[in-house]
């Protein structure tokens, strides 16, 4: 049978969320202020666009298990053409091996974009390079990595310049008429493509394989701000976290995206499992969705979810629980969510006296069943009847799109 407590301690009370809410603003403005804080704060050089911006650009988007190429032309007035885009699979080999083989591998991937869409010749083309990981910036063309997250280990890359390797890399490869304008982390890319065409449009924010949110800082007259929440440490743990985070690649650190992302959900859900039913599965995030999604009688999908990772036998109640587990974590995962935003809107506007567009990309905000609902759910708990100034928008492909704007303005400059 069940044990219920196990499971509570996974849920969030409206207390704990107002917890979460105050110290995560005292994280953002110790950051700022550069005091000891979980959240990195890092200024971005990149502004707001005006929508004016024209031109033909290409973009760089690496971050997770795919890598992007892509071309738009801007059009000005907020409208874009359809972008022409490529995508290529980073095999494990890359994201561990060596910077030159990684960086080798990408810009290979840019020559077979140029070759297939006549670009080989052209003249020179400014290039935003969405770069998905912490990065201190040094300017809005340049900056080094902080650290790896996600499982990504390329040897050879922190503290070092992102933008220099890549230079290097297109160098090699004789890649000689493109030229870097910018460097983007892929919340800056996705609030920047959204407020192109919607001035409302605020707060970036990034829930896919690893998690992560921007917005526009007053006190450094607007320019954007990354503020890393991934590694935001003020949250009340469970066992279940600590033993996720003992065995992770990079322990004590991106504790919140190890309770929210794509790539620790699945993992969570099944250490609950284990410990509440004794089985073991391998559950995915992905697996989880075909779960909380399943509302046939007798849980025929989550049955063939679970067959697939692992378990071949179980019965209609464990299904039954092990929904009901996937559903309290996942939930947890979009109140956190929910509660940084918060927390970032309240820092741009005390009372919520404006609206807000929240631009939100990712696997996990775009394909989990209930995890966008929960979100806008917990916003109505937080604000109240006010939560209705606050839209919560899917951008999907913003960071690509984005860095060839934030390329657009660097050109115009
Ligand atoms: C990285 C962020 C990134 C986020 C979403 C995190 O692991 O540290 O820079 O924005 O993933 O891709």
């Amino acid at each position: 049978m069940i044990d219920p407590r196990g499971l509570d301690r996974l849920d969030i009370s409206l207390g704990q969320i107002r917890r979460i809410i105050r110290d995560f603003e005292l994280e953002m403005e110790r950051g700022l202020s550069g005091q000891k804080s979980s959240l990195k704060m890092i200024p971005t050089y990149v502004s707001r666009p005006t929508g004016k911006e024209i031109g033909k650009f290409i973009a760089l988007d690496l971050g997770g298990t795919h890598f992007r190429v892509l071309e738009l032309t801007l059009k000005g007035a907020g409208r874009a053409l359809e972008p022409k885009i490529m995508k290529f699979a980073l095999a494990k080999k890359h994201i561990t091996g060596s910077a030159e083989m990684f960086f080798g591998f990408i810009a290979d991937c840019v020559k077979v974009f140029l070759k297939k869409y006549k670009l080989e010749s052209a003249d020179e083309l400014d290039l935003g390079f969405t770069f998905s990981f912490p990065v201190k910036q040094a300017g809005l063309a340049g900056g080094s990595l902080v650290c790896w997250t996600k499982d990504f280990n390329v040897r050879g890359v922190i503290g070092n310049d992102v933008v220099e390797l890549l230079r290097a890399a297109l160098a090699k490869k004789d890649i000689r008429n493109v030229k870097i304008a910018a460097l983007a982390n892929d919340t800056v890319g996705t609030l920047v493509a959204k407020s192109y065409r919607d001035r409302n449009c605020d707060v970036g924010v990034i829930i896919g394989t690893g998690t992560n949110a921007c917005y526009p800082e007053a006190r450094l007259g607007g320019m954007i701000i990354n503020v890393e929440w991934g590694d935001f440490d003020k949250l009340k743990l469970t066992a279940y976290d600590r033993k996720l985070d003992k065995k992770s690649d990079n322990p004590g650190r991106q504790i919140m995206e190890k309770a929210v992302s794509g790539m620790y959900l699945g993992r969570i859900a099944s250490l609950v499992v284990k410990d509440l039913l004794g089985l073991k599965p391998k559950l995915k995030t992905e697996d989880m969705s075909a779960i909380e999604g399943d509302h046939s009688a007798g849980l025929a999908k989550t049955a063939s979810a679970l067959k697939k990772v692992g378990i071949a036998k179980c019965t209609s109640e464990e299904r039954r629980q092990v929904k009901n587990i996937c559903e309290t974590v996942s939930g947890r995962g979009a109140r956190i969510s929910a509660a940084c935003i918060a927390a970032i809107i309240k820092r741009m506007d005390t009372n919520l006296s404006r609206r807000h567009t929240v631009a939100i990309d990712g696997s996990v905000y775009e394909k989990h069943p209930t995890f966008a609902k929960n979100m806008k759910s917990c916003l109505k708990e937080i604000f109240g009847s006010k939560s209705n100034r606050i839209k919560i928008t899917l951008a999907k492909d913003g960071s690509g799109r984005g860095a060839a704007i934030i390329a657009a303005v660097a050109a115009s400059r």
